[in-house]
């Protein structure tokens, strides 16, 4: 397949970016800024751009299989969030190319509560990040009401951090999905497997889900 990834230095694109490589599918990785380009690996396709420009979006994209969104504002400019998102689905409509969000966990329900998101739920969200979890339900609704492109909405575990790739994982939907220890967790490189077999297998359409161990 032909991918692109927006967010390709990040620390969740960047694991994408190794994962497709792996599995040898042709990845063009974006950037914003050329100083970056030294931090894509070899096999890997530069492009420069900025995934909040449907032009640019548009412009990389065409040709391409999926486009992975892996982009996260810097800190203390979360708002952007919706104008990034609005600006890749804008891009994608004009190319007709799939997507693949990856998200954040605020709108996941908390098992075993009255409906209560993560974003209300200190265990998994402490109040000092409730501000990105803010961010992410945004970027959440402007993906929910899309209805030009095919686009899958990825909602991490509580807790995603780098880590060792098992392969393993278990998917969900709407829930945040909680192991027997109460931990609600998955690595970066195994959200990256979980991406890339949704790439190849796709089985979410216009519709969010999550992974989790
Ligand atoms: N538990 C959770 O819910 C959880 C935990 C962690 C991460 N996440 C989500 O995972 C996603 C990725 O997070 P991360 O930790 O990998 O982020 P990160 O390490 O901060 O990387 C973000 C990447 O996005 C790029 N970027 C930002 N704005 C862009 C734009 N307008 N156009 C193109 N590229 C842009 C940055 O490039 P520059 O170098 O140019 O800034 C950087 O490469 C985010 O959606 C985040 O919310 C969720």
């Amino acid at each position: 397949m032909k991918i692109v990834v927006f967010g390709a230095t990040g620390k969740v694109g960047s694991r994408t970016v190794k994962e497709a490589l792996s599995r040898n599918h042709e990845v063009t990785a974006v950037v914003r800024n050329a100083i970056q380009i030294h931090n894509i690996p070899d096999g890997a396709k530069v492009e420069l751009g900025d995934a909040k420009n449907a032009d640019d979006v548009e412009r990389i994209s065409r040709g391409h299989d999926l486009a992975i969104n892996a982009t996260r504002p810097p800190t203390g400019q979360e708002e952007e969030v919706t104008a990034v998102t609005q600006g890749l689905l804008d891009g994608l409509a004009r190319t007709g190319v799939r997507l693949l969000v990856v998200g954040g966990a605020a709108t996941l329900k908390v098992p075993g509560t009255d409906g209560r998101t993560v974003l209300d739920d200190t265990r998994f969200l402490p109040a000092s990040a409730r501000h990105i979890g803010l961010a992410s339900a945004r970027q959440f609704k402007v993906c929910s009401v899309e209805q030009r492109i095919d686009w899958a909405y990825l909602s991490p575990p509580a807790d995603l951090a780098p880590g060792d790739r098992t392969g393993q994982y278990r998917l969900g939907c709407d829930e945040l999905l909680i192991d027997e220890s109460g931990s609600s967790s998955l690595s970066m490189e195994d959200l990256a497997v979980v991406l890339l077999d949704e790439a190849e297998k796709p089985r979410h359409h216009q519709t969010r889900f999550t992974a989790a161990y």
